[in-house]
């Protein structure tokens, strides 16, 4: 099943070798910068993201019966723990007696959680287990626990909707049946978390997205870093639902085409891959391992946010520690320094009123349809809570 995918990916990528990158058939567009600053609609792609599935951490994060581990996804603080049976949960960190922090640790193992204010305790799942002078408190038994949020592990990682009153959809119906079957194809599932590290950073989450619709940057922002390893403009991006994924090959890989029949192509170890989810995810295959970028933005600041960097490798080959160790160094490098520092400048230029409007070359056309989907999934979030 990998090799079919794997050669379904090499045909596409020796077709773009064959025919060259297609030249731009249309103008470019412009790009009102109030996207990226807009109050409104930063409210409404919170409501979005409070809605839908945000990487919450790698599963084997939580490894034991008792871990847990507390953040804030969507401006929500959430508990995400394995009970001891091995099923994961997340709840709002905030007690049911009167709104105080339940678990203040960020991560550690618990039998249960207790609140710090009067004492109320609560099991793994977020049930309430006990109230503290329960007959000076009520004549009434009182059973309200935490409240849960949609939870699921899929891929590798543990998933959470971080809005206690959102329909949680199954991952593999909000990732589609395609991205699903990749994602498995890749054997998300069988990597475990290497190293992982967040980013504060000035700018609005779509700055960081759109750095991932495009790649004619790659030779110029990224000359001195991994550009020599690349050639240019060679990408496989499209739409799948209302997610966008693709891959660019290595030029390791042009040589693979060159010099090996069909049947001998290694295909995936000479590639990078980005998903982009919709909203607020990245999942970038490198050659084997994972990374995975969590955008958090700020709640109530459009040019704010929280950038959490996963790094996954394969299970059997967790070892290989100077592999992977070099690898993370070269990311933490890369992505921030170069990446991560062109959208902080993108947004302070546009901050000072400097930017009038931004103009989109048909290659990078997949940063206008990214918006048009997080404007869409935004929409759709907000309309059955007006009617
Ligand atoms: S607020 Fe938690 S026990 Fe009172
Ligand atoms: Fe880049």
């Amino acid at each position: 099943m990998q090799r079919e995918m794997e050669l379904e990916i090499g045909d596409r990528i020796n077709d773009l070798v064959v025919n060259g990158p297609a030249p731009a058939t249309t103008g470019f567009t412009e790009l009102d910068p109030a996207v990226y600053t807009d109050p409104e609609r930063h409210a409404q792609e919170m409501a979005a993201i409070g809605g839908s599935p945000v990487a919450a951490l790698a599963s084997s994060e939580l490894a034991a019966p008792g871990d847990f581990v507390t953040t804030t996804l969507a401006g929500v603080p959430v508990i995400v723990t394995r009970d001891r049976s091995g099923d994961v949960h997340a709840m709002r960190n905030v007690c049911a007696h009167r709104g105080a922090t339940v678990e203040t640790r960020a991560s550690g193992s618990a039998r249960i959680f207790s609140c710090g204010f009067h004492a109320w305790s609560y099991d793994l799942d977020g049930s309430l287990r006990s109230v503290s002078d329960p007959s000076l408190f009520s004549t009434e038994p009182c059973t309200q626990g935490l409240r849960t949020l949609g939870c699921e592990e899929r891929h590798g990682i543990i998933w959470v909707t971080p809005d206690a009153d959102a329909e949680s959809r199954p991952i593999a119906d909000w990732l589609g049946p395609e991205v699903d079957r990749m994602f498995t194809e890749l054997g998300l599932g069988e990597m475990v978390h290497f190293a992982a590290t967040e980013y504060d950073l000035g700018c609005n989450w779509k700055l960081l997205t759109d750095g991932f619709m495009e790649i004619y940057h790659l030779k110029y922002l990224h000359r001195d870093s991994i550009a020599p390893y690349f050639p240019a403009n060679m990408t496989t991006i499209g739409d799948f639902g209302d997610h966008f994924g693709g891959w660019l090959p290595k030029n390791r890989f042009l040589k693979e085409l060159a010099e090996r029949p069909r049947e001998q192509w290694e295909v995936l170890r000479h590639l990078t891959g980005a998903f982009i989810l919709v909203p607020g995810t990245v999942v970038q295959w490198q050659a084997g391992h994972v990374e995975l970028f969590s955008l958090r933005p700020h709640p109530t600041d459009p040019t704010r946010t929280i950038a959490r960097l996963t790094m996954m490798v394969p299970a059997d080959r967790i070892d290989e520690t100077e592999l992977w160790q070099r690898n993370w160094e070269r990311v933490c490098v890369t992505i921030p320094d170069e990446d991560f520092a062109a959208a902080v400048e993108v947004q302070a230029n546009i901050d000072a009123g400097a930017v009038d409007t931004l103009r989109i070359g048909a290659n990078e056309h997949g940063i206008a349809r990214h918006i048009e989907a997080v404007t869409r999934v935004s929409v759709a979030r907000r309309e059955p809570a007006l009617s």
